[in-house]
């Protein structure tokens, strides 16, 4: 048993050491090799949801450090990458989340980098070099932005509230959110959309952001950031009893989180 535990407790250390490497490697890239008439390379669900060289030399870049560090692990990025793996390790790839702020130059974006064991998340790195911050997270280990513990805010009363969303890139499901979001604002102090879903979580850990909530996020957007928030105190989660998805993300400091859930979900936030 305790062998197990240390076996566990040396791997974890291991992926960690990894994903902050690999995280680093691919921010020094994209921060320093941006190119200054940086264009689209491709669209993906709409004209809007866009992919640049940079997203996809990114990948590339994270993708090659990890089949060389950790040949035997699964990989799955947002941009394509695709490998079973046979150690039972998987790694969760965001190379750029927050495009669209890194296509125009603006400062909220990261590489979110996770490794998934059996389904659970066990490491998750979301490095923001603009911003110089490097969120870090171990499962049962806390969370730390560089040697800083993160601590979530003590939930205030529902309508002093700070919220994140984010919104889609389809028109349809837009709009839906415009809805959800029109009958939100109201009760709460105010909203947020950073664009980038990692980091808002990583501000919900860091007391940014009271909460923060979403509809159709992938699991490359969140996975990272979910480890974060929790290990710093908050819940997180999609519908009322169920694991956050991408029908529904949500995250936020129990007291608040709960009626949050609640609200969202009789605001129909989870279809389109
Ligand atoms: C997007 C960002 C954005 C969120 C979108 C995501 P990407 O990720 O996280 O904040 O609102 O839903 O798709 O496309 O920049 O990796």
């Amino acid at each position: 048993m305790k062998q197990d535990q240390l076996k566990l407790d040396q791997l974890k250390a291991e992926l960690l050491a990894v994903a902050l490497e690999a995280a680093d490697r691919a921010g020094a890239l994209l921060r320093d090799g941006r190119p200054a008439d940086l264009g689209v390379a491709a669209t993906k669900s709409s004209a809007v949801d866009v992919v640049t060289e940079m997203d996809l030399a990114s990948e590339k870049l994270i993708t090659d450090f990890l089949a060389a560090r950790r040949p035997g692990d699964g990989v799955l990025g947002e941009e394509g990458a695709s490998r079973a793996g046979t150690s039972g390790v998987q790694w969760v790839i965001d190379p750029i989340d927050g495009t669209v702020n890194y296509l125009y130059g603006r400062p909220d974006w990261a590489v979110s980098i996770a490794a998934r064991k059996d389904g659970e998340t066990l490491v998750g790195v979301v490095h923001a070099p603009v911003r110089g911050e490097t969120f870090r997270a171990v499962l049962g280990q806390g969370a730390y932005v560089g040697d800083t513990p993160l601590r979530v805010r003590t939930a205030p009363p529902f309508e002093q509230a700070l919220v994140g969303t984010g919104f889609g890139y389809v028109a349809e499901r837009r709009a839906r959110q415009a809805e959800v979001v029109g009958q939100l604002l109201p009760r709460v102090r105010d909203i947020r959309r950073a664009g980038s879903a990692a980091i808002d979580l990583c501000d919900v850990a860091a007391g940014r952001l009271d909460a923060y909530y979403e509809r159709g996020l992938n699991l490359w957007d969140f996975a990272a950031g979910d480890l974060i928030a929790r290990e710093a105190g908050a819940r997180t989660g999609g519908r009322p009893g169920e694991p956050l998805s991408g029908e529904l993300t949500v995250a936020g400091p129990p007291g608040l989180f709960e009626p949050l859930q609640s609200l969202l979900d009789d605001l129909g936030a989870w279809h389109d």
